[in-house]
């Protein structure tokens, strides 16, 4: 069975102090689960704060939440994978639809992202998801589709195998509205077989996460859903008492 993950995407919250006072209350209280792994995906800034506080912790994992699809250069503002690898991310969020809507990335940027990400040495976690628009048209499974094989397009099959997918459908981000579990078993399956056309049975092994509105009340429906292997949270990720509740589910 593969193990849980539970990711906190924490956007842009949580200065270094902040997150350092989060990690004490959570890691005082959570203890190490052999059936589940907790990633962190805190703001660059404050990215030392979460490596530092879980170095010990082989079951908690750091990452960014973007990154530039070149390793090094005159790119003013922006962080390479190999940066964030060098400060201790081991995770790399790639094409959220924040970064695909307010930040015009395209597919093929999301592309060139997952196969640098790759390079460095850090795990992508591939975000795909269907606005509301694209659902009422009926459109869902090709959008997600679409943004799949665009993401894992430069990518060796041995890297598929390792690489991690979300599917967060746009509508159910910060809106309070989840999709309903036979919603997102659909998108999980529409995804699986996805991954499976392009790498063939190992693509079995990539976990695919929810992620949209998950919160203390919702995660143990989401977690019981056919391929749900775990869930990327934002807004209930930055309460340490919400989050501990949220880790503990399933
Ligand atoms: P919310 O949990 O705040 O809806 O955000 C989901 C998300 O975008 C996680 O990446």
């Amino acid at each position: 069975m593969k193990a849980r993950l539970f990711a906190a995407n924490w956007k842009m919250h949580q200065a270094p102090a902040d997150a350092a006072a989060f990690l004490r209350t959570f890691l005082d209280q959570y203890t190490r689960q052999q059936d589940r792994r907790v990633l962190f995906f805190p703001p660059a800034v404050s990215l030392h704060v979460v490596v530092d506080a879980t170095r010990e912790r082989s079951d908690i994992g750091a990452g960014i939440q973007n990154l530039h699809w070149e390793d090094k250069g005159a790119f003013t503002g922006e962080t390479s994978a190999a940066l964030a690898r060098g400060a201790g991310a081991r995770y790399a969020l790639v094409g959220h639809s924040e970064r695909r809507q307010l930040f015009g990335e395209t597919d093929a940027q999301t592309g060139l992202k997952m196969a640098a990400a790759v390079r460095a040495g850090l795990t992508p976690v591939l975000c795909v998801g269907e606005t509301l628009s694209e659902r009422e048209a009926g459109e869902t499974l090709g959008v997600v589709a679409r943004q799949l094989r665009a993401g894992l397009a430069g990518l060796e099959p041995s890297a598929v195998a390792s690489a991690i997918v979300a599917y967060e459908p746009v509508w159910a981000i910060g809106t309070g509205r989840t999709a309903t579990p036979a919603d997102a078993a659909e998108v999980h399956q529409a995804i699986a077989a996805v991954i499976r056309a392009l790498i063939g049975e190992r693509g079995g092994a990539v976990p695919i996460l929810y992620g949209g509105s998950v919160n203390r009340s919702n995660v143990e429906a989401l977690l019981a859903t056919d391929g749900v292997d775990g869930v990327l949270v934002g807004g209930a990720s930055l309460d340490a008492e919400q989050w501990l509740a949220i880790v503990r589910a399933g």
